[in-house]
């Protein structure tokens, strides 16, 4: 079966507090299915809000963005497992020996589909060049994709400016998972790789998350629903380039 749009978004709970997670939770009710618990929510609430979320029946996206030394990165997937998340992310900067240990880690049955972040959204050429990297953001992002994939990875994370580039790449079943998702209108905030959720599905991610313009909408439900209706309509009438 085609995924329908509620597969296809995740919100991003960046709160601070299991508490107001849970308060955002109960007002989009049942209008999403995946909600992504980054670093700010998982270090403040732990693996208790991941198995909170689990057993309401929501797919969780543990986004933890793991980084470190082959052994250490294995660990942190083996203990994230038993979370629940379906969909965990690493650092394909730490390379193809820690990705590898991380795909073997994730082989274990129950384990979370493992992403690669490749360039963080909210870096564009002149932040890349200020940690010496002087290729261009979309020259990165291929580089560590084809190390992710080389790695056993199952899908990557990058900018909307990417996805179309990073599908022909990939073929049609890598999971492309895409943030700096901004609805026409909304707020750019920190984000510097943008496009709205309709250039993005048409594109080809797999996947969007979108943070701020539903967490800090009047009506966060409202939010959800009309960014579903665009992926829909993306689905039936590609965006125009
Ligand atoms: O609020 P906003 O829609 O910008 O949130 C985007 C979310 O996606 C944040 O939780 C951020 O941590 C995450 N993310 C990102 N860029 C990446 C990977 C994840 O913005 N490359």
């Amino acid at each position: 079966m085609p995924p329908t749009p509620k597969d296809r978004l995740a919100v991003a709970l960046d709160l601070p507090s299991e508490h107001e997670a849970m308060n955002l939770v109960d007002r989009l009710g049942n209008t999403c299915r995946w909600f992504k618990v980054g670093m700010e929510l998982y270090y403040a609430a732990g693996n208790n809000i991941v198995k909170k979320l689990h057993d309401r029946g929501f797919n969780i996206f543990l986004d933890l963005k793991l980084h470190d030394i082959p052994n250490t990165v294995a660990g942190a997937v083996r203990s994230a497992t038993e979370a629940g998340a379906s969909l965990l992310t690493i650092h394909a900067m730490g390379g193809r020996a820690m990705m590898t240990a991380a795909a073997e880690a994730a082989s274990a049955p129950g384990s979370p589909r493992l992403l690669a972040v490749t360039v963080l959204t909210s870096m564009d050429a002149n932040e890349l060049a200020g940690i010496g990297i002087t290729v261009s953001p979309a020259d990165q992002v291929l580089r560590l994709a084809k190390v992710a994939q080389a790695s056993g990875i199952d899908g990557m994370v990058c900018s909307p400016e990417e996805v179309a580039m990073l599908r022909k790449q990939t073929g049609p079943d890598t999971l492309l998972v895409i943030p700096g998702i901004r609805p026409a209108g909304a707020a750019i905030g920190d984000q510097k790789r943008i496009a709205t959720p309709a250039q993005a599905i048409a594109d080809g991610a797999s996947m969007l998350v979108v943070g701020r313009p539903i967490t800090r909408a009047a009506d966060p439900a409202a939010a959800v629903q009309a960014i579903l209706a665009e992926i829909e309509q993306a689905q039936l009438s590609p965006a125009p380039k």
